[in-house]
């Protein structure tokens, strides 16, 4: 190998990438069986991969798709995730990460006062989020069980059983949220509520924040809304909590893997959450070790859009959501289960099964979800871009083959 290899240096394959990134071409040869022995270099694998890279994605950016709560991102985030990637600063020392870490803390100081939280750190998703968010709570309070909802997410459940602490499930009124008539004793519990439930955007009842020794709120999908001034009421009670989880990855438009996890009392969480090592300037705060500098990308794109870009998209999501609900409301041939109240439209045919609506539209343009026992269609609302015309005439061709 040479002295100087310019693998490690920006030669004209960046270019070559980008250009791939533009064509996604999609008819693609195998790929290698076994690990080659000897490479074919750089541009060589670039324009081998991209068919399959490109062409066998899910096209989270195309109008016809409604489905989950990923978004496209935004094309500065592509650019400055190539830029975290050639630089591969580390946040668990500031010495490999100067700028990544101010970096980080420039976001988290900016977004906590939405949320009425003191700052916070990020993690690679809200899974991680929530996990740290009820290891703050039994370290630093020393709450002996979790109560969370039916709807709460996988993650809750998880993130109990790593913490060794019981879980109790309370049961959910007939819109998914927690049933506050079921809750008993709190005084020695975190209680777990969700701001936008996985499967029908539910926000549990708020107002119950700060009721338990500690409140977590799982805002992965729906704390954005805090941003906006027309939205941020349906979250009135988040200040009261002691620690909130929120997906960037979801609806701020980010790519993978960005969340935060926020507390109230950042410092009293920080101490229970936190690991010297000899090898370490700074204690490591969380659950995880080396990560990278995931607040650039968001960093640059609410520098590109501000707060009130950031909002403007995502209200346009609701309306986009509101819109398909309306739609399906007036159509004689389907059910919706509700309004959407974060974007998120549950409905199911009426004269077909969800399973075969689902197969009679563009793959990827709706998920579905169970609730009591019942199959439904589930639409979330975080693409911008899609042409909410042409989903509802999908659906409405779909369902009328069979009417
Ligand atoms: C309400 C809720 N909480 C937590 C999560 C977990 O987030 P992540 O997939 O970022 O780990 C999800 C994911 O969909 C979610 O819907």
């Amino acid at each position: 190998m040479n002295n100087y290899d310019t693998s490690f240096i920006a030669t004209d394959g960046l270019e070559r990438a980008l250009e791939l990134l533009r064509a996604k071409p999609s008819i693609s040869q195998p790929l290698p069986d076994a690990l080659p022995e000897r490479g074919v270099g750089e541009v060589q694998a670039l324009e081998s991969l991209a068919p399959h890279v490109f062409g066998r994605a899910a096209h989270l950016d195309s109008p016809s798709t409604l489905a989950h709560m990923d978004p496209p991102t935004p094309w500065i985030t592509w650019a400055t995730a190539l830029w975290n990637a050639s630089l591969n600063q580390n946040l668990l020392h500031e010495a490999t990460s100067p700028f990544a870490t101010q970096a980080e803390k420039l976001v988290i100081d900016w977004l906590s006062p939405f949320f009425k939280m003191q700052g916070g750190h990020f993690c690679s998703g809200s899974s991680l989020a929530n996990l740290t968010g009820l290891w703050a709570a039994r370290d630093a309070k020393g709450i002996d069980r979790i109560i969370a909802s039916e709807s709460a997410h996988l993650s809750i459940a998880k993130a109990a059983r790593i913490l060794g602490l019981p879980l109790e499930v309370v049961p959910v009124d007939d819109y998914q949220r927690l049933d506050v008539s079921a809750l008993g004793d709190l005084s020695n519990a975190c209680l777990v509520l969700t701001a936008g439930t996985t499967a029908t955007g539910s926000i549990d009842p708020l107002h119950l924040a700060g009721c338990a020794k500690w409140t977590h709120i799982d805002a992965a999908w729906a704390g954005p809304l805090c941003l906006s001034s027309k939205y941020a009421h349906l979250l009135s009670g988040i200040a009261a909590a002691d620690s909130v989880a929120v997906s960037a990855h979801k609806w701020l438009f980010q790519p993978k893997e960005s969340a935060f996890v926020l507390f109230k009392d950042v410092e009293l969480a920080n101490r229970a959450i936190s690991f010297g090592g000899s090898y370490l300037a700074n204690p490591n705060v969380g659950v995880q070790g080396s990560r990278g500098a995931a607040a650039i990308p968001l960093l640059a794109t609410l520098l590109a859009w501000g707060r009130a870009g950031i909002v403007e998209r995502i209200e346009h999501t609701l309306s986009l959501a509101d819109k398909l609900a309306t739609a399906l409301e007036s159509d004689n041939n389907m059910v919706l289960w509700a309004k959407p109240e974060t974007a998120i439209t549950v409905f199911r045919p009426k004269n077909l099964s969800v399973e075969e609506l689902l197969s009679r539209v563009p793959e990827g343009m709706f998920s579905s979800c169970t609730i009591r026992n019942e199959r439904w269609v589930r639409s979330v609302a975080a693409n911008p871009i899609a042409n909410v015309e042409n989903i509802y005439k999908a659906v409405a061709e779909a369902s009328r083959t069979n009417a």
